[in-house]
């Protein structure tokens, strides 16, 4: 089924988009480091999980979106690996002293050679970190470990990340000065599907449940969420759960994933000058700096140059925002569209 909305497992619920799955596998063979990019909703995790899963690799999946918000302690990262240890691993864990009184909740401060004991516990295996830029929030240098790993661990790292800017800000791969430096990766770009694919990505899902929908629908819904798979299932999962495929319903369920990316965003991002750059590049399709500027200060008055940087800069580097050929463009329709409708 393509329509469920947990990330896939399972090669036969799993659309294939192109060569990406395969070429996710061919590297994870070989490499020490795979690297998994895409925005939000592009399918990574469940292009992880469906690869891994089909390849039998023995693996343990680290989604750091579970990390506590604020500062990261070797102590959340060790609660976190404990929760996802199964059968061996898990019992090789709790023979490190440490990590099982951390497990226990006792009140222990685990130092980082206890982290590095307990992740010897993995060795032969694929260690997966989802959404890995959220490593950066932390006094303790997770890029350090990775290159510890890297160099002197018999285990493969896969590693993830939507907001893509952020992820190579943390894993610095070339930056002579970085841990992790010199260091051979391999990166899959997990894709938008094409025009094609997405109708017929629509087309099998409503088939699984039976339904065939008039061509022009699935057309107005492709023109609405493009070619990111996530949003497709979305639209296919809440269209099978409301019934009859109408154009009304087709717009619903835009105007309802519009909320949702909204609220994501003001989740993620805090300020009103990051909304307000949104909402003027949302307006003008695509927008250069002096446009940015002179729509922000319309209505906020005078910015520094140097903050209004600051704000697009983090705002690509989460990749809310991208910039081609000089301009500013948002790169999810779903969310331009909340933008643009939000006045
Ligand atoms: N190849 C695929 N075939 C069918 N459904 C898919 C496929 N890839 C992703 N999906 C669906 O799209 C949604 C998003 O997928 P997934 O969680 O894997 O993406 P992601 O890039 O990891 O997203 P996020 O950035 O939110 O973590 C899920 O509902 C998932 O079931
Ligand atoms: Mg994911």
């Amino acid at each position: 089924m393509y329509f469920t909305q947990e990330p896939k497992t399972r090669r036969e619920d799993f659309f294939d988009m192109d060569e990406a799955l395969r070429e996710f596998q061919r590297y994870v063979r070989v490499s020490k480091l795979t690297l998994v990019t895409g925005l939000r909703r592009y399918g990574k995790t469940s292009l992880i999980l469906t690869g891994l899963n089909e390849m039998g690799e023995d693996y343990v999946f680290l989604d750091c979106r579970l990390l506590p918000a604020g500062m990261i302690s070797v102590k959340d990262f060790l609660k976190l690996l404990i929760a996802q240890a199964r059968g061996k691993v898990r019992a090789a864990l709790m023979r490190v002293e440490e990590v099982r009184l951390a497990g226990l909740g006792v009140r222990v401060r685990p130092s980082y050679e206890t982290l590095l004991e307990a992740l010897k516990t993995i060795e032969g295996k694929v260690l997966v970190l989802d959404e890995a830029q959220e490593l950066r929030r932390s006094r303790h240098r997770f890029d350090k470990l990775l290159a510890y790993i890297y160099d002197h661990l018999n285990v493969r790292l896969v590693v993830s990340g939507s907001q893509i800017g952020l992820l190579h800000k943390f894993l610095r791969l070339e930056d002579p000065e970085a841990p992790l430096f010199g260091r051979a990766y391999a990166e899959v770009r997990v894709p938008r599907l094409t025009r094609e694919l997405s109708l017929e990505f629509l087309r099998e899902g409503f088939s699984q449940h039976s339904i065939s929908p008039e061509e022009r629908l699935l057309e107005l819904a492709v023109d609405s969420f493009d070619g990111i798979i996530g949003w497709l299932s979305y639209f296919g999962y809440a269209s099978v759960m409301r019934g009859e495929l109408s154009e009304k319903l087709v717009m619903e369920v835009v105007r309802m994933a519009s909320r949702l990316a909204l609220s994501e965003f003001n989740h993620a991002v805090q300020g009103e000058r990051y909304g307000e750059v949104m909402r003027i590049v949302s307006l003008l399709g695509k927008a250069r700096w002096g446009e940015v500027k002179r729509g922000v200060e319309a209505r906020l008055g005078r910015i520094p140059d140097k903050s209004l940087a600051k704000v697009l800069r983090r705002l690509v580097d989460m990749g809310f925002l991208e910039k081609v050929e000089g301009a500013y463009r948002i790169p999810d329709p779903v969310l331009a569209r909340a933008f643009r409708e939000a006045d």
